[in-house]
């Protein structure tokens, strides 16, 4: 997306100032997401908006794995009858608030399910969970589907 650059997360990223609208997001972003990253418990990729170089959003990727049987039927059925599904988890998606509006939260999305599909360690599926029923909103109009079994949980193939 033009005027955005994506990067891993680094030192020189100021996550002091970086505010969504979500205390936990801004918070998880200010304490949490290098000691995840140090810890290999999730990866997170920023967008910078340029010139000025401010955080403009993040997000976190790990791997994850989903039971079939908690898969919609339609889509439990083309795949494998093994217990679960390989899958990468996007934990967390925030959009600075002065930058929401404008595409930069599928820009994220779309980056995200690149990533994990030129990944060599494979995922059939991305899986979020939707913090309420705003994000859910957003991540089904983004073609995700609710799961049957835990309705703030939501997937879409890779
Ligand atoms: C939710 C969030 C990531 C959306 O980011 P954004 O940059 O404002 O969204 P975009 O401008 O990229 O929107 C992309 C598309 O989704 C649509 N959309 C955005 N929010 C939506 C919502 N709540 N419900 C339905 N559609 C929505 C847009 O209209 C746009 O549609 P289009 O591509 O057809 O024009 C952002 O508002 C945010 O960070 N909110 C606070 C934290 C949060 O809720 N995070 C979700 C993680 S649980």
């Amino acid at each position: 997306m033009s005027g955005y650059r994506i990067e891993r997360l680094s030192n020189h990223h100021n996550r002091k100032a970086f505010r969504c609208g979500s205390e936990p997001l801004d918070l998880y972003f200010r304490q949490r997401a290098t000691q995840d990253e140090q810890r290999r418990i999730a990866l997170c990729f920023v967008a910078v908006a340029e010139p000025d170089d401010t955080v403009a959003g993040f997000y976190t990727l790990a791997a994850t794995s989903i039971a079939l049987d908690g898969l919609p039927v339609e889509r439990a059925r083309r795949l494998p009858r093994y217990p679960s599904v390989p899958a990468v988890l996007l934990g967390r998606l925030a959009v600075a608030s002065t930058h929401q509006g404008k595409g930069l939260g599928g820009a994220l999305v779309a980056d995200a399910l690149l990533r994990a599909a030129q990944s060599e360690i494979v995922g059939h599926l991305m899986v979020v969970d939707a913090q309420d029923e705003v994000a859910k909103r957003f991540y089904v109009h983004l073609g995700f589907e609710v799961l049957p079994e835990d309705d703030r949980r939501l997937v879409r193939r890779i």
